[in-house]
Protein backbone atom coordinates (compact mmCIF):
# COMPACT_ATOMS: atom_id res chain seq x y z
CA UNK A 1 0.00 0.00 0.00
CA UNK A 2 1.20 3.23 -0.69
CA UNK A 3 1.12 5.82 1.95
CA UNK A 4 -0.62 9.56 1.87
CA UNK A 5 2.13 12.08 1.58
CA UNK A 6 1.84 14.86 4.40
CA UNK A 7 3.93 17.56 5.83
CA UNK A 8 3.43 15.51 9.19
CA UNK A 9 4.92 13.03 8.35
CA UNK A 10 8.33 14.51 6.70
CA UNK A 11 8.70 17.23 8.96
CA UNK A 12 11.29 16.61 12.19
CA UNK A 13 9.44 17.76 15.59
CA UNK A 14 11.39 19.66 18.22
CA UNK A 15 9.88 19.70 21.94
CA UNK A 16 9.88 23.39 23.57
CA UNK A 17 9.37 23.35 27.47
CA UNK A 18 9.25 26.93 27.76
CA UNK A 19 10.29 27.79 31.05
CA UNK A 20 13.96 26.40 30.70
CA UNK A 21 14.07 26.95 27.24
CA UNK A 22 15.22 30.94 26.93
CA UNK A 23 14.43 33.65 29.01
CA UNK A 24 14.66 37.43 27.49
CA UNK A 25 12.81 39.53 30.73
CA UNK A 26 15.54 38.26 32.78
CA UNK A 27 13.23 36.47 35.18
CA UNK A 28 15.03 33.31 35.63
CA UNK A 29 12.04 32.38 33.55
CA UNK A 30 11.75 31.30 29.90
CA UNK A 31 9.42 33.26 27.47
CA UNK A 32 7.89 33.44 24.36
CA UNK A 33 9.97 36.30 22.92
CA UNK A 34 13.00 33.30 23.84
CA UNK A 35 11.59 31.03 21.40
CA UNK A 36 10.79 33.65 19.10
CA UNK A 37 14.65 34.55 18.87
CA UNK A 38 15.48 30.77 19.07
CA UNK A 39 13.34 30.22 15.71
CA UNK A 40 16.73 30.60 13.11
CA UNK A 41 18.49 27.98 15.51
CA UNK A 42 15.75 25.42 15.01
CA UNK A 43 15.51 26.04 11.42
CA UNK A 44 19.22 25.45 11.12
CA UNK A 45 18.93 22.41 12.85
CA UNK A 46 16.13 20.55 10.60
CA UNK A 47 13.32 21.38 12.68
CA UNK A 48 9.83 21.15 10.71
CA UNK A 49 7.52 22.08 14.07
CA UNK A 50 7.76 22.48 17.76
CA UNK A 51 5.34 21.69 20.45
CA UNK A 52 5.24 23.92 23.12
CA UNK A 53 4.50 22.30 26.40
CA UNK A 54 1.55 24.19 28.07
CA UNK A 55 1.73 28.57 28.26
CA UNK A 56 -1.60 28.65 29.46
CA UNK A 57 -2.67 30.71 32.85
CA UNK A 58 -2.14 28.35 35.43
CA UNK A 59 -1.09 27.71 39.34
CA UNK A 60 2.01 26.15 38.14
CA UNK A 61 1.31 22.97 40.63
CA UNK A 62 2.00 20.56 38.18
CA UNK A 63 4.21 23.28 35.70
CA UNK A 64 1.32 24.28 33.57
CA UNK A 65 -0.36 21.15 32.94
CA UNK A 66 -3.14 22.47 35.86
CA UNK A 67 -4.63 25.41 33.54
CA UNK A 68 -6.66 27.98 35.04
CA UNK A 69 -7.84 29.65 31.45
CA UNK A 70 -7.32 27.53 28.15
CA UNK A 71 -7.72 31.22 26.24
CA UNK A 72 -5.10 33.29 27.95
CA UNK A 73 -1.18 33.45 28.32
CA UNK A 74 0.95 33.09 31.27
CA UNK A 75 2.19 36.39 31.96
CA UNK A 76 5.58 35.05 33.24
CA UNK A 77 5.57 33.34 29.33
CA UNK A 78 4.49 36.36 28.13
CA UNK A 79 1.12 37.60 26.45
CA UNK A 80 -1.29 36.60 23.58
CA UNK A 81 0.07 39.75 21.35
CA UNK A 82 3.30 37.95 21.64
CA UNK A 83 2.48 34.28 21.15
CA UNK A 84 0.62 35.72 18.00
CA UNK A 85 3.88 37.23 16.87
CA UNK A 86 5.89 33.93 17.60
CA UNK A 87 3.42 32.39 15.34
CA UNK A 88 3.59 34.56 12.59
CA UNK A 89 7.55 34.48 12.17
CA UNK A 90 7.58 30.45 13.09
CA UNK A 91 5.52 30.52 9.83
CA UNK A 92 7.44 33.04 7.87
CA UNK A 93 10.51 30.19 8.20
CA UNK A 94 8.58 27.73 7.88
CA UNK A 95 7.99 26.33 11.07
CA UNK A 96 4.75 24.87 11.81
CA UNK A 97 3.70 25.18 15.90
CA UNK A 98 2.01 22.91 18.25
CA UNK A 99 0.30 23.29 21.38
CA UNK A 100 -0.18 20.88 23.99
CA UNK A 101 -4.52 20.62 25.43
CA UNK A 102 -4.94 19.24 28.45
CA UNK A 103 -8.36 18.01 28.53
CA UNK A 104 -8.76 15.40 30.78
CA UNK A 105 -8.43 17.74 33.82
CA UNK A 106 -7.77 21.44 34.54
CA UNK A 107 -6.30 23.55 37.46
CA UNK A 108 -8.59 23.42 40.48
CA UNK A 109 -8.16 27.34 40.43
CA UNK A 110 -10.08 27.15 37.12
CA UNK A 111 -13.76 29.20 37.17
CA UNK A 112 -15.52 25.85 36.32
CA UNK A 113 -14.14 24.14 39.30
CA UNK A 114 -14.62 27.12 41.75
CA UNK A 115 -18.29 27.07 40.56
CA UNK A 116 -18.58 23.05 41.17
CA UNK A 117 -17.19 22.76 44.38
CA UNK A 118 -19.23 25.86 45.56
CA UNK A 119 -22.26 23.56 45.97
CA UNK A 120 -24.11 20.46 44.67
CA UNK A 121 -26.88 22.39 43.12
CA UNK A 122 -24.08 24.44 41.06
CA UNK A 123 -25.04 24.32 37.58
CA UNK A 124 -21.10 23.30 37.33
CA UNK A 125 -21.36 20.54 40.02
CA UNK A 126 -21.27 18.05 36.83
CA UNK A 127 -18.18 19.13 35.40
CA UNK A 128 -15.96 17.39 37.32
CA UNK A 129 -16.28 14.03 39.22
CA UNK A 130 -17.82 14.09 42.65
CA UNK A 131 -19.08 11.18 44.56
CA UNK A 132 -19.81 10.59 48.27
CA UNK A 133 -17.51 8.66 51.02
CA UNK A 134 -18.09 5.51 52.26
CA UNK A 135 -17.33 4.39 56.30
CA UNK A 136 -13.21 4.25 54.96
CA UNK A 137 -12.96 7.58 53.74
CA UNK A 138 -13.11 7.76 49.97
CA UNK A 139 -15.65 6.57 47.20
CA UNK A 140 -13.40 3.03 46.65
CA UNK A 141 -9.44 2.37 46.68
CA UNK A 142 -8.36 4.04 42.98
CA UNK A 143 -4.95 5.75 43.38
CA UNK A 144 -3.22 8.51 41.52
CA UNK A 145 -0.56 8.52 39.43
CA UNK A 146 1.24 11.00 41.09
CA UNK A 147 0.73 8.94 44.50
CA UNK A 148 -1.74 8.86 47.36
CA UNK A 149 -5.72 8.72 47.18
CA UNK A 150 -7.11 9.71 43.84
CA UNK A 151 -9.94 11.30 45.88
CA UNK A 152 -9.81 14.60 47.92
CA UNK A 153 -12.37 15.32 50.53
CA UNK A 154 -13.88 18.46 49.67
CA UNK A 155 -15.11 20.43 53.02
CA UNK A 156 -17.44 23.11 51.73
CA UNK A 157 -19.70 20.18 50.53
CA UNK A 158 -19.26 17.12 52.21
CA UNK A 159 -18.07 15.34 49.09
CA UNK A 160 -14.89 13.69 47.22
CA UNK A 161 -13.99 14.41 43.75
CA UNK A 162 -11.43 12.50 41.43
CA UNK A 163 -8.17 13.37 40.17
CA UNK A 164 -5.76 11.05 38.48
CA UNK A 165 -3.28 13.60 38.90
CA UNK A 166 -1.94 15.72 41.52
CA UNK A 167 -5.22 17.33 44.36
CA UNK A 168 -4.94 20.45 42.23
CA UNK A 169 -5.96 18.94 39.21
CA UNK A 170 -9.48 17.64 38.93
CA UNK A 171 -10.72 15.54 36.54
CA UNK A 172 -13.42 16.85 33.82
CA UNK A 173 -16.65 14.83 33.71
CA UNK A 174 -16.08 13.61 30.03
CA UNK A 175 -19.75 12.01 30.37
CA UNK A 176 -21.24 15.15 30.44
CA UNK A 177 -21.78 16.65 26.99
CA UNK A 178 -21.68 20.75 28.11
CA UNK A 179 -17.86 19.56 28.97
CA UNK A 180 -17.26 18.49 25.79
CA UNK A 181 -19.09 21.51 24.19
CA UNK A 182 -16.55 23.85 25.84
CA UNK A 183 -13.54 21.94 25.42
CA UNK A 184 -14.29 21.52 21.87
CA UNK A 185 -14.92 25.27 21.60
CA UNK A 186 -11.96 26.18 22.92
CA UNK A 187 -9.87 23.86 20.70
CA UNK A 188 -11.57 25.30 17.28
CA UNK A 189 -10.58 28.67 19.06
CA UNK A 190 -7.17 27.85 19.02
CA UNK A 191 -7.28 26.02 15.19
CA UNK A 192 -9.02 29.20 13.98
CA UNK A 193 -5.68 31.18 15.22
CA UNK A 194 -4.19 29.27 12.84
CA UNK A 195 -1.89 26.76 15.06
CA UNK A 196 -1.00 23.59 13.66
CA UNK A 197 -2.35 20.81 16.01
CA UNK A 198 -2.61 19.92 19.17
CA UNK A 199 -0.04 17.42 21.39
CA UNK A 200 -2.76 15.44 23.10
CA UNK A 201 -2.20 15.07 26.75
CA UNK A 202 -3.24 12.44 29.29
CA UNK A 203 -6.01 11.52 26.42
CA UNK A 204 -6.29 7.77 27.35
CA UNK A 205 -7.98 8.85 30.68
CA UNK A 206 -10.59 10.62 30.08
CA UNK A 207 -13.14 7.68 30.09
CA UNK A 208 -13.42 5.88 34.18
CA UNK A 209 -14.86 2.41 34.42
CA UNK A 210 -18.07 2.48 37.12
CA UNK A 211 -16.73 3.62 41.03
CA UNK A 212 -17.59 -0.25 41.82
CA UNK A 213 -14.24 -0.92 40.24
CA UNK A 214 -11.50 -1.94 42.58
CA UNK A 215 -8.15 -0.50 41.01
CA UNK A 216 -6.42 -4.21 42.49
CA UNK A 217 -4.41 -5.69 39.84
CA UNK A 218 -3.08 -2.75 37.62
CA UNK A 219 -3.69 0.04 39.77
CA UNK A 220 -4.45 2.66 37.19
CA UNK A 221 -6.78 0.50 35.36
CA UNK A 222 -9.96 2.21 36.12
CA UNK A 223 -8.79 4.93 33.93
CA UNK A 224 -6.75 3.99 31.64
CA UNK A 225 -7.95 3.34 28.02
CA UNK A 226 -11.39 1.84 29.32
CA UNK A 227 -13.78 0.34 26.76
CA UNK A 228 -16.32 3.31 25.88
CA UNK A 229 -13.62 5.77 25.43
CA UNK A 230 -14.29 5.44 22.24
CA UNK A 231 -17.47 7.57 21.74
CA UNK A 232 -15.98 10.57 23.07
CA UNK A 233 -12.77 10.13 20.92
CA UNK A 234 -14.97 9.76 17.72
CA UNK A 235 -16.44 13.29 18.95
CA UNK A 236 -12.96 14.97 19.48
CA UNK A 237 -11.88 13.10 16.28
CA UNK A 238 -14.76 14.99 14.79
CA UNK A 239 -13.43 18.21 15.72
CA UNK A 240 -9.63 17.65 14.42
CA UNK A 241 -11.04 16.38 11.58
CA UNK A 242 -10.97 18.41 7.43
CA UNK A 243 -8.15 20.47 9.48
CA UNK A 244 -4.94 20.15 8.02
CA UNK A 245 -2.79 19.67 11.48
CA UNK A 246 -1.01 17.61 13.37
CA UNK A 247 -2.44 15.45 16.10
CA UNK A 248 -0.64 13.21 18.96
CA UNK A 249 -1.78 11.88 21.59
CA UNK A 250 -0.09 10.53 24.42
CA UNK A 251 -1.31 7.07 24.80
CA UNK A 252 -0.52 5.65 28.74
CA UNK A 253 -2.17 1.94 28.29
CA UNK A 254 -3.14 1.74 24.31
CA UNK A 255 -0.96 -1.34 23.22
CA UNK A 256 0.34 -1.62 20.08
CA UNK A 257 -2.40 -4.09 19.15
CA UNK A 258 -5.50 -1.33 19.34
CA UNK A 259 -3.04 1.42 18.26
CA UNK A 260 -4.12 0.90 14.64
CA UNK A 261 -7.80 1.98 15.65
CA UNK A 262 -6.68 5.23 17.06
CA UNK A 263 -4.23 6.33 14.11
CA UNK A 264 -5.44 4.47 11.19
CA UNK A 265 -5.44 7.07 8.18
CA UNK A 266 -8.86 7.51 7.77
CA UNK A 267 -10.70 6.63 11.03
CA UNK A 268 -8.40 6.98 13.48
CA UNK A 269 -8.74 9.98 16.57
CA UNK A 270 -4.75 11.47 16.23
CA UNK A 271 -2.31 10.82 13.62
CA UNK A 272 -0.32 9.48 16.04
CA UNK A 273 0.68 8.45 19.56
CA UNK A 274 3.25 8.37 22.00
CA UNK A 275 3.19 5.26 23.49
CA UNK A 276 5.16 4.17 26.64
CA UNK A 277 6.14 0.77 25.69
CA UNK A 278 10.01 1.54 24.70
CA UNK A 279 10.07 4.05 27.55
CA UNK A 280 9.03 1.78 30.35
CA UNK A 281 11.90 -0.46 29.91
CA UNK A 282 13.54 2.27 31.53
CA UNK A 283 11.85 3.50 34.38
CA UNK A 284 12.80 0.16 36.53
CA UNK A 285 14.40 1.90 39.89
CA UNK A 286 17.24 -0.73 39.95
CA UNK A 287 18.43 -1.02 36.32
CA UNK A 288 22.07 -0.39 35.38
CA UNK A 289 21.71 -1.03 31.51
CA UNK A 290 19.23 -1.17 29.25
CA UNK A 291 17.93 -4.69 27.77
CA UNK A 292 18.61 -4.31 24.41
CA UNK A 293 16.64 -7.30 23.01
CA UNK A 294 13.14 -6.10 24.98
CA UNK A 295 13.98 -2.83 23.58
CA UNK A 296 13.80 -4.10 20.11
CA UNK A 297 10.71 -5.81 20.83
CA UNK A 298 9.54 -2.81 22.07
CA UNK A 299 10.09 -0.95 19.26
CA UNK A 300 9.37 -3.06 16.31
CA UNK A 301 6.32 -4.03 17.74
CA UNK A 302 5.23 -0.36 17.21
CA UNK A 303 6.72 -0.40 13.91
CA UNK A 304 5.34 -3.04 12.56
CA UNK A 305 1.87 -2.62 14.27
CA UNK A 306 1.47 0.61 12.05
CA UNK A 307 3.33 -0.48 9.04
CA UNK A 308 1.97 -0.39 5.24
CA UNK A 309 -0.33 2.56 6.13
CA UNK A 310 -2.43 1.01 8.81
CA UNK A 311 -0.91 4.42 10.81
CA UNK A 312 2.00 6.42 11.67
CA UNK A 313 4.22 6.17 14.65
CA UNK A 314 5.39 9.24 17.30
CA UNK A 315 9.03 8.50 17.65
CA UNK A 316 11.14 9.91 20.79
CA UNK A 317 13.32 8.94 23.10
CA UNK A 318 13.05 12.21 25.70
CA UNK A 319 10.34 14.38 27.26
CA UNK A 320 9.65 16.94 30.02
CA UNK A 321 8.49 13.36 32.21
CA UNK A 322 11.62 10.76 32.14
CA UNK A 323 15.41 11.79 32.86
CA UNK A 324 17.82 12.23 30.17
CA UNK A 325 18.11 9.23 27.55
CA UNK A 326 22.03 9.59 27.19
CA UNK A 327 22.16 9.14 30.84
CA UNK A 328 19.54 6.35 30.92
CA UNK A 329 19.70 4.40 27.67
CA UNK A 330 23.52 5.68 26.83
CA UNK A 331 26.45 6.61 29.52
CA UNK A 332 27.68 10.16 30.74
CA UNK A 333 30.83 8.63 31.61
CA UNK A 334 33.62 10.74 29.47
CA UNK A 335 34.38 8.21 27.00
CA UNK A 336 31.29 7.13 26.08
CA UNK A 337 28.99 10.32 26.31
CA UNK A 338 29.56 11.50 22.90
CA UNK A 339 29.12 8.27 21.53
CA UNK A 340 25.89 7.26 23.07
CA UNK A 341 24.13 10.56 22.37
CA UNK A 342 24.74 10.27 18.50
CA UNK A 343 24.10 6.42 18.84
CA UNK A 344 20.58 6.99 19.84
CA UNK A 345 19.77 9.44 17.31
CA UNK A 346 20.43 6.91 15.02
CA UNK A 347 18.16 4.79 17.17
CA UNK A 348 15.64 6.42 16.75
CA UNK A 349 15.29 9.59 14.23
CA UNK A 350 15.57 7.26 11.34
CA UNK A 351 12.45 4.76 12.34
CA UNK A 352 9.29 5.05 10.16
CA UNK A 353 7.41 7.81 11.97
CA UNK A 354 7.71 11.85 13.00
CA UNK A 355 10.69 12.00 15.46
CA UNK A 356 10.47 14.48 18.06
CA UNK A 357 13.82 15.89 19.73
CA UNK A 358 13.27 16.96 23.11
CA UNK A 359 15.55 20.49 23.92
CA UNK A 360 18.89 19.85 24.80
CA UNK A 361 18.52 16.43 23.50
CA UNK A 362 20.33 17.61 20.33
CA UNK A 363 23.57 18.79 22.59
CA UNK A 364 23.58 15.65 24.72
CA UNK A 365 22.61 17.25 28.07
CA UNK A 366 22.75 14.78 30.63
CA UNK A 367 21.02 14.07 33.68
CA UNK A 368 21.40 16.81 36.91
CA UNK A 369 23.34 15.80 40.13
CA UNK A 370 20.59 17.36 42.07
CA UNK A 371 22.03 17.61 45.56
CA UNK A 372 18.99 17.80 47.68
CA UNK A 373 14.90 17.30 47.33
CA UNK A 374 14.83 21.13 48.33
CA UNK A 375 16.40 20.93 43.68
CA UNK A 376 13.32 19.13 43.02
CA UNK A 377 10.06 21.15 41.37
CA UNK A 378 7.92 18.26 40.15
CA UNK A 379 5.24 17.26 42.28
CA UNK A 380 4.94 13.44 41.60
CA UNK A 381 8.53 13.61 42.51
CA UNK A 382 8.10 15.41 46.12
CA UNK A 383 5.44 13.10 46.43
CA UNK A 384 7.41 10.16 45.78
CA UNK A 385 10.18 11.24 47.64
CA UNK A 386 8.53 11.78 51.21
CA UNK A 387 6.67 8.23 50.71
CA UNK A 388 9.99 6.49 50.78
CA UNK A 389 11.13 8.51 53.81
CA UNK A 390 7.75 8.01 55.34
CA UNK A 391 8.30 4.43 54.18
CA UNK A 392 11.98 4.42 56.49
CA UNK A 393 14.46 4.86 53.36
CA UNK A 394 17.81 6.48 54.13
CA UNK A 395 17.75 10.20 52.82
CA UNK A 396 20.60 9.72 51.39
CA UNK A 397 19.39 6.24 49.16
CA UNK A 398 16.02 8.30 48.27
CA UNK A 399 18.06 10.83 46.73
CA UNK A 400 19.79 8.17 45.04
CA UNK A 401 16.44 6.96 43.29
CA UNK A 402 15.67 10.61 42.99
CA UNK A 403 18.37 11.44 40.68
CA UNK A 404 17.91 8.06 38.45
CA UNK A 405 14.38 8.77 38.30
CA UNK A 406 13.14 12.26 38.63
CA UNK A 407 11.31 14.06 35.36
CA UNK A 408 13.14 17.14 36.34
CA UNK A 409 16.24 15.32 35.40
CA UNK A 410 14.99 17.40 31.91
CA UNK A 411 13.78 20.57 33.11
CA UNK A 412 16.57 21.92 34.05
CA UNK A 413 17.46 25.01 31.87
CA UNK A 414 18.63 24.96 28.42
CA UNK A 415 22.73 25.10 27.71
CA UNK A 416 23.24 27.92 24.83
CA UNK A 417 26.77 28.94 26.43
CA UNK A 418 29.27 28.29 29.17
CA UNK A 419 28.36 31.34 30.82
CA UNK A 420 27.39 31.80 34.07
CA UNK A 421 23.87 31.23 33.73
CA UNK A 422 24.03 29.13 30.38
CA UNK A 423 23.41 31.93 28.08
CA UNK A 424 19.91 30.98 29.14
CA UNK A 425 19.33 33.92 31.36
CA UNK A 426 20.43 37.47 33.00
CA UNK A 427 19.91 36.35 36.12
CA UNK A 428 19.62 33.02 38.46
CA UNK A 429 17.08 30.71 36.85
CA UNK A 430 14.01 29.28 38.53
CA UNK A 431 15.45 26.05 38.03
CA UNK A 432 18.96 24.75 39.18
CA UNK A 433 21.13 24.77 35.95
CA UNK A 434 23.49 21.69 35.23
CA UNK A 435 27.34 22.48 36.41
CA UNK A 436 28.30 20.33 32.81
CA UNK A 437 27.19 23.80 30.85
CA UNK A 438 31.32 23.93 30.71
CA UNK A 439 31.27 20.71 28.20
CA UNK A 440 27.86 20.96 27.09
CA UNK A 441 26.56 23.67 25.42
CA UNK A 442 24.80 24.64 21.84
CA UNK A 443 27.77 27.37 21.13
CA UNK A 444 31.08 25.43 21.74
CA UNK A 445 28.81 22.51 19.79
CA UNK A 446 28.42 24.60 16.71
CA UNK A 447 31.69 25.35 16.21
CA UNK A 448 32.56 22.06 16.36
CA UNK A 449 32.30 19.55 13.15
CA UNK A 450 32.41 16.27 15.46
CA UNK A 451 29.80 17.74 17.86
CA UNK A 452 26.24 15.73 18.66
CA UNK A 453 24.75 18.83 17.55
CA UNK A 454 26.02 18.54 14.15
CA UNK A 455 25.47 14.94 13.63
CA UNK A 456 21.69 15.76 14.64
CA UNK A 457 21.67 18.13 11.86
CA UNK A 458 23.45 15.13 9.49
CA UNK A 459 21.06 12.53 10.04
CA UNK A 460 18.27 15.08 10.12
CA UNK A 461 19.08 16.22 6.25
CA UNK A 462 19.41 12.40 5.72
CA UNK A 463 16.03 12.05 6.59
CA UNK A 464 14.98 14.80 4.81
CA UNK A 465 16.16 14.02 1.74
CA UNK A 466 15.65 10.49 1.30
CA UNK A 467 12.33 8.87 0.77
CA UNK A 468 12.73 5.89 2.01
CA UNK A 469 14.04 7.19 5.34
CA UNK A 470 10.59 8.23 5.61
CA UNK A 471 8.07 6.00 4.24
CA UNK A 472 10.44 3.34 3.37
CA UNK A 473 9.51 -0.16 5.30
CA UNK A 474 10.53 -0.60 8.40
CA UNK A 475 12.68 -4.35 9.01
CA UNK A 476 14.80 -5.69 12.27
CA UNK A 477 18.04 -8.03 11.99
CA UNK A 478 19.08 -9.73 14.17
CA UNK A 479 16.49 -9.39 17.26
CA UNK A 480 18.25 -11.40 19.21
CA UNK A 481 21.24 -10.07 19.52
CA UNK A 482 22.30 -8.82 23.27
CA UNK A 483 23.76 -5.32 21.92
CA UNK A 484 23.50 -4.62 18.56
CA UNK A 485 19.84 -3.09 16.83
CA UNK A 486 19.91 -3.36 13.12
CA UNK A 487 17.33 -1.89 11.51
CA UNK A 488 16.38 -1.89 7.64
CA UNK A 489 14.37 1.00 5.82
CA UNK A 490 13.53 0.34 2.25
CA UNK A 491 11.45 2.06 -0.21
CA UNK A 492 11.55 0.81 -3.88
CA UNK A 493 14.78 0.76 -4.82
CA UNK A 494 16.26 2.68 -2.61
CA UNK A 495 17.61 0.52 0.46
CA UNK A 496 19.02 1.65 3.84
CA UNK A 497 20.50 -0.13 6.74
CA UNK A 498 21.55 1.20 10.21
CA UNK A 499 23.65 -0.61 12.49
CA UNK A 500 23.91 0.41 16.27
CA UNK A 501 25.91 -1.08 19.38
CA UNK A 502 24.09 -0.28 22.36
CA UNK A 503 26.43 -0.81 24.68
CA UNK A 504 29.68 -0.72 26.39
CA UNK A 505 31.21 -3.20 24.96
CA UNK A 506 32.69 -4.48 21.44
CA UNK A 507 30.28 -5.85 19.73
CA UNK A 508 30.39 -8.65 17.03
CA UNK A 509 27.78 -10.03 14.93
CA UNK A 510 27.41 -11.72 11.14
CA UNK A 511 25.20 -9.54 9.30
CA UNK A 512 22.36 -11.22 7.34
CA UNK A 513 23.77 -13.44 4.08
CA UNK A 514 21.41 -11.01 2.10
CA UNK A 515 23.14 -8.16 3.12
CA UNK A 516 26.14 -8.27 0.61
CA UNK A 517 28.60 -6.23 2.00
CA UNK A 518 30.37 -4.52 -1.39
CA UNK A 519 27.06 -3.54 -2.21
CA UNK A 520 26.48 -0.80 0.67
CA UNK A 521 27.84 2.36 0.69
CA UNK A 522 28.59 4.21 4.25
CA UNK A 523 26.45 7.58 4.62
CA UNK A 524 27.18 8.30 8.28
CA UNK A 525 29.46 7.19 11.27
CA UNK A 526 29.70 8.54 14.96
CA UNK A 527 33.38 7.04 15.07
CA UNK A 528 36.06 7.12 12.44
CA UNK A 529 34.86 5.70 8.69
CA UNK A 530 35.05 1.79 8.58
CA UNK A 531 34.64 -0.66 5.98
CA UNK A 532 31.91 -2.69 6.68
CA UNK A 533 32.58 -7.00 6.53
CA UNK A 534 30.69 -9.59 6.70
CA UNK A 535 32.10 -10.07 9.79
CA UNK A 536 32.58 -7.54 11.93
CA UNK A 537 32.91 -5.78 15.16
CA UNK A 538 31.53 -2.77 16.63
CA UNK A 539 33.36 -0.36 19.00
CA UNK A 540 31.23 0.70 22.03
CA UNK A 541 27.75 2.68 20.81
CA UNK A 542 29.44 2.72 17.68
CA UNK A 543 26.29 3.47 15.20
CA UNK A 544 26.22 3.31 11.56
CA UNK A 545 24.30 3.91 8.60
CA UNK A 546 24.75 2.66 4.87
CA UNK A 547 22.92 2.99 1.77
CA UNK A 548 22.40 0.23 -0.87
CA UNK A 549 25.33 1.45 -4.07
CA UNK A 550 22.66 0.26 -6.87
CA UNK A 551 19.92 3.15 -5.70
CA UNK A 552 22.67 6.14 -5.62
CA UNK A 553 22.98 5.43 -9.38
C1 LIG B 1 1.36 14.20 31.08
C2 LIG B 1 2.30 15.36 31.03
O1 LIG B 1 3.31 15.11 30.07
C3 LIG B 1 2.84 15.54 32.42
O2 LIG B 1 3.91 16.45 32.46
C4 LIG B 1 1.71 15.95 33.31
O3 LIG B 1 2.16 16.00 34.64
C5 LIG B 1 0.54 14.96 33.23
N1 LIG B 1 0.24 14.53 31.89
C6 LIG B 1 -0.71 15.57 33.80
O4 LIG B 1 -1.21 16.54 32.93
Amino acid sequence: MTIKRTWWKEAVGYQIYPSSFMDTDGDGIGDLNGIRSKLDYLKELGIGFIWITPIYESPNVDNGYDISDYQKILSTYGTMEEFDLLLKEAHKVGIKIIMDLVINHTSNQHSWFLESRSSVKDDYRDYYIWADGTIDGPPNDWVSIFGGSAWEYDEMTKQYYLHVFAKEQPDLNWENPRVKRDLFSMINWWLDKGIDGFRVDAISHIKKAPLETSSENDPFASFKNVPGIEVHLEELRDVFKNRDILTVGEANGVSAEQAHQWVGETEGYFNMLFEFDHISLWNKEEQETLDVVHFKQAITRWQEALADGKGWNALYMENHDIPRSVSSFGSEETVFWKASAKALALTFLLLQGTPFIYQGQEIGMTNMPFASIEDIDAVDTKNFYYEMIHAGVEPVKAMEVIRRTARDNSRTPMQWTAEEYAGFSKRKPWMVINPNKQEVNVLDELADPDSILNFYKKVIRLRTENQALIYGTYKLYLPEHPQLFVYGRSLGEERFIVIINLSKDFASADLPKNVRIEEWQLELCNLNEHTIHQHTIFAPYEARIYKHKIAKQ
